[in-house]
């Protein structure tokens, strides 16, 4: 197949579409919508981990001027697909989500236990501060450390027998203690919190009793439709989605969420539309959050530094009442050619809230541990970091026996450490300084899964030339539009300023949410085959014009003569029989280099190489906004960001951004961005695989490495901080 881009075509980044309406204020996000009658509501949350509610006073929160209702469990209207039989004090069956409101159990600190709805939200806050709620307590378990040896296999996984969870193993792990040299190390990743800058924020609005508009912070239309229209028992098509602009979300908008019914319930309740916007501490209890994990791997090689063994076994966190899984263990089976690999994966049950994906979910988590103890191993064998890597390169996946559909990532390694200057690092630890700085070199393997969906899109004529093209996709900050735009004007030869792209509406064509990096491996080539079908219905349309061929009629002429006043097409795009042939992953390799002060032991990321093999690159401007973007939360997971929660109360003291340390522009370096930019023609018609996530995936192995060779201590507990390091 003929790729889409030709690599020798000049820089094809067009601006941001909506740049201009973004950063002027214009851009209309779910919080921003007006409508008249509208009511807020504010919820009000446990302060228990564990027990039963007991009683709720809302006398005097009643009494507030301007307020409607003090919504609870006790007067709830009830969600039709929550079931009708209400069982207090009876624990729901695991695996199913938690119902807002629906009876008097307590299963985290923070939970929504009651809502106020008023005219306005001071209204609403105040009558909130007033509600008292008493709560017969239990014992709760909150402590990752303390519990850890009641990990158990998820329940999920173990009705599943072909679950990629299950235990894994090939070859003879044993042979481990044969190894030669050989590390075992355990690595500690605590809770982080996404924490977008616009907090989660909803609108409901219902129309008559059966008719639901919502306006809301998510990031897929289509799925918050169908999970709503499941929970209130509504035909889909009733149920309508609306997210055109998102302020970040990093994961946290995946799912629905309780506080999502919850307004939902108040504005049929109220019979008017409803406001709810999280709290910032709300936000840390509310939406998920990448789960505490603790991992062991043990590695061996032989002298030359060949792998022989790899046993990789995780723990993540999950809550009470729900089993969220993650990939932290299956990168370990596919990074490698090592002939003996085994791995396990674990969930421990606690008393907290639901955790979620998070930037490069599992993939993240997992090779902090696989590059973080392949760098020990280096170590212990005298061999480069990086020759480390070369001499165990996979050529084919060791996990499926199945050739990559691509893999640049020879070339990355090269030419990352080229423009790094890794060359120049000497191999001891503590041997690099400078103006009486610590310097560290580090660097890491990244690699991502490829997720391919199903996707539609609308590509439409107008009369005056122009051109829209839509999808039910999402942006939650890359660029969609920009991209999909990128791709439309390139397809059809238009120039973009007369495209438009549409997103974010249930409305429109079938599409996946954003997530698992799949917009553009999935819509991106969906808007392809639509644009592809709408150039040859409009070339068929001007064969069936007199001497046609002879000149060159544009596409107005053609829908003039045709007296039409649109030309539309819909088209499907997804993955055929080459899903079972090949092996498909984004690859790519970090470099980072970190200054230490030896007094302070104060760790500054001073410069970053990060290369990446994610097939063609459709807008180099938002893909490479998007690279920056992933270092900066490897960034921050490397040496900033960690939930800490007083476990005497169950809950998080980090619960504002000046507790919870995100990273800023002061902790930001020169971060240079390379991609090897080959059209990967066997996984889509536009050659274009995942790149969002793949950015952050290794950057703390890579921070850590580079913090080891800069100090000669190896920090296994993330995030880095000072206190480990003196
Ligand atoms: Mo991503 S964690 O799949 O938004």
């Amino acid at each position: 197949m003929k790729p889409f881009f030709e690599s020798s075509e000049p820089d094809l980044s067009l601006d941001r579409v909506d740049g201009r309406v973004k950063v002027t204020g214009a851009a209309t996000y779910s919080a921003d919508y007006q409508f008249p009658n509208m009511a807020y509501a504010v919820l009000i949350t446990s302060t228990i981990a564990k027990g039963i509610i007991v009683s709720i006073d809302s006398k005097k929160a009643a009494a507030v001027r301007g307020v409607l209702a003090v919504i609870s469990h006790l007067n709830s209207p009830g969600v039709p697909g929550y079931g009708d039989v209400k069982q207090p004090a009876e624990r729901a069956a695991v695996g199913t989500a938690f119902r807002v409101f629906y009876d008097n159990l307590v299963y985290f600190s923070g939970q929504p236990v009651a809502m106020v709805v008023a005219q306005t939200l001071e209204q609403a806050n105040q009558a909130a501060s007033l509600v008292k709620v008493k709560y017969q307590k239990e014992a709760h378990q909150t402590d990752f450390e303390e519990n850890i040896k009641n990990a158990a296999l998820a329940e999920g996984v173990q009705r599943n027998k072909n679950s990629p969870f299950q235990d894994y193993v090939r070859g003879n792990p044993d042979a481990i203690r044969e190894a030669k040299v050989k590390i075992e190390a355990t690595y500690t990743i605590p809770t982080q919190h996404h924490q977008p800058i616009e907090p989660h924020a909803i609108i409901a609005v219902w129309e008559g009793a059966d008719k639901l508009t919502i306006y809301d912070k998510n990031q897929g239309v289509k799925s918050a439709q169908g999970n709503l229209a499941q929970a209130f028992k509504l035909p889909r098509e009733n149920v309508k989605v609306n997210a055109q602009f998102i302020g970040g979300a990093f994961g946290s908008g995946i799912r629905v969420w309780p506080h999502t019914v919850a307004a939902v319930l108040a504005a049929k309740k109220m019979d008017r539309p409803v406001k709810l916007v999280l709290a910032r501490e709300q936000m840390f209890t509310s939406v998920g959050y990448r789960p505490y994990t603790v991992q062991k791997v043990a590695m061996g090689a032989d002298e030359q530094g060949t792998l022989s063994a790899i046993v990789h076994e995780g723990v993540g966190q999950t809550s009470t009442y729900e089993e969220h899984l993650e990939r932290t263990i299956l990168a370990s089976r596919a990074m490698y050619a090592c002939p003996n690999v085994s791995t396990q994966y674990r969930l421990l049950k606690l008393d907290v809230n639901t955790p979620t994906w998070m930037r490069g979910p599992g993939d993240a988590t997992g090779m902090f541990a696989l590059e973080s103890a392949l760098d020990e191993l280096a170590y212990a064998l005298k061999v480069d970091p990086l020759e480390m890597r070369l001499r165990n390169y996979a050529e084919s996946d060791p996990e499926r026996n199945l050739p990559w559909s691509a893999k640049g990532l020879r070339e990355c390694y090269k030419l990352g450490a080229e423009k790094f200057g890794w060359k120049d690092r000497t191999t001891a630890p503590r041997s690099m300084q400078k103006d009486h700085l610590l310097v560290g070199y580090g660097m890491a393997s990244s690699l991502y899964g490829f997720h391919r969906h199903p996707s539609k899109a609308r590509a439409i004529m107008l009369a005056n030339g122009s051109v829209i093209v839509q999808s039910a996709t999402m942006d939650i900050g890359p660029g969609t539009g920009t991209a999909m735009t990128s791709i439309a004007s390139k397809v059809l030869g238009i120039s973009p300023e007369k495209i438009r792209f549409d997103l974010g509406d249930s409305s429109l064509p079938d599409a996946p949410g954003q997530n698992g990096s799949s917009t553009i491996p999935s819509v991106g080539s969906a808007v392809h085959v639509a644009c592809e079908a709408l150039k040859k219905r409009l070339s068929e349309l001007a064969e069936a014009m007199p001497d046609s061929g002879s000149k060159s009629v544009s596409h107005s002429d053609i829908l003039k003569y045709h007296n039409l006043p649109q030309v539309e097409v819909t088209e499907e795009s997804k993955s055929g029989p080459e899903r079972d042939q090949y092996s498909m992953y984004s690859f790519g390799c970090h470099f980072v280099e970190v200054q230490v002060n030896p007094v302070t032991a104060e760790v500054r990321v001073t410069r970053v190489v990060t290369c990446a093999d994610v097939g063609k690159i459709i807008n180099y401007k938002t893909a490479r906004s998007q690279s920056i973007g992933g270092i900066v939360g490897g960034i921050g997971m490397a040496l900033m960001e960690e939930a800490v929660m007083d476990h005497r109360y169950g809950r998080y003291v980090t619960n504002d951004l000046s507790s919870y340390h995100l990273p800023v522009h002061m902790d930001t370096p020169e971060i240079e961005v390379i991609y090897i930019d080959k059209p990967d023609m066997v996984v889509n018609p536009i050659g274009s695989k995942g790149l969002g996530e793949i950015a952050i995936v290794g950057v703390a192995a890579a921070i850590a490495n580079a913090v080891f060779h800069a100090t000669a201590k190896r920090i296994r507990e993330l995030p880095i901080t000072v206190d480990k390091l003196v």
